[in-house]
């Protein structure tokens, strides 16, 4: 292996140890606890995993969690009726209805229900058109992790060409979008690109977010480039048992990091910054609400 590893879990504890320094400070100078409220319909079981990391790393930094369960009958009524609530809620800082709900919810309204300004997941309308046009808002975490992660390998990115596999509205758009910001040139790539291989060979940063184990070669790879593999993919492992798997990204990491200047592996790269942004976002819209500084360099 070439390649420079980008570590996500040692990332991910230097942004939550600034984000517990903080609380500490808004907690001593102020008398402020900067609060987490996470929303879940339904049962899905990846989503309760995701939810219950979520509620941890909120009270180890300091902050508070508030968890709302609710069963997977929820009625769309019932769930705006408590975004209501929380939105009036002078306790709770930051909301997160975590993703997906059931199919009698629509998505986009019960998303749009929550105050812009505790939309710490930044998939708000609002925070979506802020971000477009390059003014202050909330974030996409997962978007914010792979950006802080580019800033610390690369420093400054302008003028780099940037191509992003993959147009989701949590992952690649926001991406483009903070790589523009950046001043980097940027392509969306996704999947009726015409000569994705070769697209991706012109990447002096190369994002991959699409869900798809190991779709991105090595030979795909610009030497010296810097590869922020977002996927997060479960695949059989028969050489470590029968039924076992094994987690891969969208690259093939062996590949690529014979190639690459520095890569992110999997899991340990991008997985750990998305909660830890999360809180970072959460400690920035409590900073907001009491127009109080915000954190150093937890935000762009
Ligand atoms: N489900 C998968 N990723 C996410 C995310 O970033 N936010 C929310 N709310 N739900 C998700």
């Amino acid at each position: 292996m070439n390649a420079t590893l980008i570590d996500g879990k040692v990332f991910a504890a230097s942004i939550r140890e600034k984000v517990a320094a903080h609380v500490a400070r808004l907690q001593a100078e102020h008398g402020l606890t900067p609060g987490l409220a996470v929303v879940l319909v339904g049962e899905d079981p990846a989503s309760q995993v995701y939810v219950r990391n979520k509620g941890q790393q909120t009270k180890e930094v300091g902050m508070a969690s508030f968890e709302h369960r609710l069963a997977a009958e929820t009625s769309e009524a019932d769930l705006l009726a408590l975004i209501a609530r929380l939105n009036a809620d002078p306790a709770v800082h930051g909301i997160l209805v975590q993703l997906p709900v059931p199919d009698h919810i629509d998505e986009a309204k019960v998303i749009n229900a929550i105050a812009p300004e505790k939309d710490v997941d930044g998939f708000h309308i609002s925070n979506v058109g802020l971000l477009a046009t390059g003014q202050k808002s909330m974030v996409p975490c997962t978007p914010l992790g792979c950006l802080l992660m580019l800033r610390d390998t690369l420093g400054s990115l302008s003028g780099l060409n940037a191509v992003v596999v993959g147009r989701s509205n949590i992952v690649g758009k926001p991406m483009a979008q903070l790589l523009l910001k950046e001043s980097c040139t940027v392509t969306v790539a996704h999947s009726r690109t015409r000569d994705l291989a070769g697209l991706c060979r012109s990447a002096d940063i190369l994002v991959a977010a699409v869900g798809r184990p190991q779709m991105i070669p090595g030979d795909w790879v610009k030497p010296g480039a810097t590869v922020i593999d977002v996927g997060i993919n479960r695949i059989p492992a028969p050489e470590k048992g029968e039924g076992k798997t094994r987690l891969v990204g969208d690259v093939d990491f062996a590949g690529a990091a014979e190639v690459a200047g520095a890569i992110t592996p999997v899991p340990g790269g991008v997985g750990p910054m998305t909660i830890a942004c999360l809180l970072a976002n959460t400690v920035t819209a409590c900073c907001r609400a009491n127009d109080l500084p915000e954190p150093e360099g937890l935000t762009v």
